[in-house]
């Protein structure tokens, strides 16, 4: 009988790594650019060992996560799922639609419920902006904000910002569009503050009214013509319209907002260039994005999708503060 096959040990190489300066990832407005960096740079190592025969890895296996979504998801909630479970932690899933917050139970006593099992780790979407600030302050875990109303979606900024390193380069004089309902975004915010820290040029893009007003403190520029920001831009990040957070009407029909603010294939063929077309999803086809543009060779869409997983797994080992896989 021959020999069983060694199984290769799964490394992850963890010479000149640090900390983060935080025990939470509540936001990118907070964390420093060398955070994003130490991030990006962990979420690359992840990606490696994502794509072997052999996926997991046993760094997290004394480590239990929560994740709490009180807010629909398909992306973020399996992704950060997939992350878990390829560092081995122990994973316990929470829909609030099923659970005793129907019965009026507070967020606070929800969490120190779940806490009080032996878990380490939140992971929580929240509809309130600072959902994620205010829990931080009154329990004794870590938490990562997978995305608190209009306010910040930081792992969705992150692997944004790593997908474009991996088709751009370095960010640094980058220049990229955010295209779409900024106004009621927080993947738009997160990208903002997560961009300008690493270097890149930002322009946002769309109507007048769903662009807040005093957004360009941030030092970001701001037009209103879709064709002069695809034209300007290296990649475009087109959002999607929030209709579920808009109860007034701040576009006449959805017909027009694909008339003037939609990406399609007539747009990118006027341009004298090639542009890497980006959308964090879910997209409402045909309103900000066509599907010959969704699906086409400029969209890295689901490279973004794939990326998520290592970038989330690197969040959740360098907030779990593991010196080796
Ligand atoms: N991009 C994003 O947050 O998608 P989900 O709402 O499906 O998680």
């Amino acid at each position: 009988m021959s020999k069983p096959a060694c199984r290769k040990k799964q490394e992850l190489k963890t010479d000149n790594m640090s900390q983060l300066s935080s025990r939470h990832v509540i936001g990118i407005e907070h964390l420093t650019v060398d955070d994003i960096q130490l991030i990006l740079k962990t979420a690359t190592q992840f990606k490696e060992i994502i794509n072997r025969p052999i996926k997991k890895v046993p760094t997290l296996r004394d480590i239990t996560i929560a994740n709490l979504f009180f807010e629909n998801s398909t992306r973020t909630r399996i992704s950060f799922e997939l992350a878990q479970k390829r560092l081995s932690a122990d994973v316990i899933n929470f829909s609030s639609s099923s659970s005793s917050v129907k019965k009026g139970e507070t967020l606070l006593d929800t969490v120190n419920n779940i806490l009080s099992m032996k878990v380490d780790m939140i992971v929580m979407r929240h509809a309130s902006p600072g959902a994620a600030h205010y829990l931080s302050e009154r329990i004794d875990a870590s938490i990562v904000n997978a995305g608190d109303g209009t306010h910040e979606h930081p792992t969705q900024a992150l692997l944004d910002a790593y997908s474009m390193q991996e088709k751009l380069g370095d960010l640094k004089g980058k220049k990229i569009a955010i295209i779409g309902d900024i106004m009621h975004s927080r993947v738009a915010l997160s990208n903002i503050y997560c961009l300008k820290k690493l270097g890149a040029e930002v322009t946002l893009c769309g109507p007048p009214t769903l662009i807040p007003k005093y957004i360009q403190q941030l030092g970001v520029h701001v037009i209103h013509n879709v064709d002069e920001a695809l034209q300007w831009c290296d990649v475009a990040n087109v959002l999607r319209i929030q209709l579920e957070r808009q109860n007034t009407k701040y576009f006449p029909s959805l017909r027009e907002y694909a008339l003037y603010f939609g990406v399609n294939r007539e747009r990118l063929e006027k341009l004298d260039k090639e542009i890497v077309i980006m959308h964090p999803g879910p997209i409402n086809r045909g309103v900000e994005l066509t599907s010959d543009v969704a699906d086409s060779e400029h969209s890295i869409i689901l490279d973004q999708v794939e990326n998520g997983v290592a970038v989330r797994m690197a969040v959740l080992y360098l907030l779990a503060n593991k010196g080796q896989v």
